[in-house]
């Protein structure tokens, strides 16, 4: 459901006004949205405040195996502190774009500066293979949807913001200094954002190829525009969960894709943890 900006701006209020309650004047620089099979770096924080979505005033709670759903603040190693949106949303569940960015604005209503948007996705790009992480440099929206339709809310951001640095160039070169901190050969790519629900066929996936595209997936998109249009600073990491459709040896099965994020963990969360710790 569209809301004016009105209305938008009141429940951004009074989200905002129930999670600082509950997290009781820390401030936070920098957030994390965790994809599918990634939710682990949220349970390794320290000094946890941990809110399900279910009790958190107009947000909707997620439905899809292998996200968990909720909202959790903690620190890193006792030093920084961090938000983590442990699961999220998607359109394919039913959901408006609207109703998707809902929690990305409450964000920068909670002071946050910095969104690391992170997601599964299905490698296209040849150089991939399962297990990578890449450091997200554009996407291609071919969701065919906005999360920006209707009337503006200006008290966010303006009308047409422009797009040429959606994903925040210094703090793409924060994660990409943190990979090398910790050895990782960070690749990175331009990510293309679909609906979903079914994967896609083998054609599409050589359209995509040629449009440019290096890895899809089935969020992200309108996290980045949101986000991008209310000020905040984003950053993107895919974790190649399986080479896309027509491109590997095996179909695609949800469950494959979550034990292949598992697998990285290790590596995903030390990412996290050295971007973060390293950022000013
Ligand atoms: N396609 C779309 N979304 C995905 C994929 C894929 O191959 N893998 C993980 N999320």
């Amino acid at each position: 459901m569209m809301v004016s900006p009105e209305t938008l701006q009141i429940e951004l209020k009074e989200t905002a006004d129930f999670l600082n309650n509950l997290l009781k004047g820390n401030q936070v620089t920098t957030a994390v949205t965790l994809g599918s099979g990634l939710g682990d770096f949220a349970d390794d924080l320290e000094d946890k405040i941990e809110i399900p979505y279910q009790d958190i005033p107009h947000f909707h709670g997620t439905s899809v195996v292998g996200h968990a759903g909720k909202l959790v603040y903690g620190k890193i190693k006792g030093k920084v502190s961090v938000l983590a949106m442990q699961g999220r949303i998607h359109a394919y569940e039913g959901h408006s774009f609207s109703e998707v960015v809902f929690p990305t604005r409450v964000l920068k209503f909670l002071g946050v500066k910095n969104l690391i948007l992170t997601n599964a996705s299905g490698g296209m790009n040849p150089k991939f293979q399962a297990g990578d992480l890449v450091l997200i440099k554009d996407h291609l929206n071919l969701t065919g949807n906005n999360p920006l339709l209707g009337k503006n809310p200006d008290f966010l951001g303006p009308r047409f913001p422009d797009m040429t640095h959606t994903y925040n160039p210094e703090l793409s070169e924060g994660i990409r200094k943190a990979a090398k901190n910790i050895s990782y050969n960070l690749k990175d790519g331009v990510y293309v954002g679909v609906l979903g629900p079914s994967y896609e066929t083998p054609s599409e996936i050589k359209m995509y190829q040629t449009l440019g595209g290096d890895m899809v997936g089935m969020s992200t998109v309108a996290e980045a525009i949101a986000g991008h249009h209310c000020g905040l600073k984003i950053a993107g990491i895919s974790c190649i969960t399986n080479m896309a459709a027509g491109l590997g040896t095996q179909e695609l099965d949800h469950a494959d894709i979550k034990e292949e994020a598992n697998r990285v963990k290790g590596t995903f969360i030390s990412l996290l943890n050295e971007t973060i710790l390293g950022l000013k």
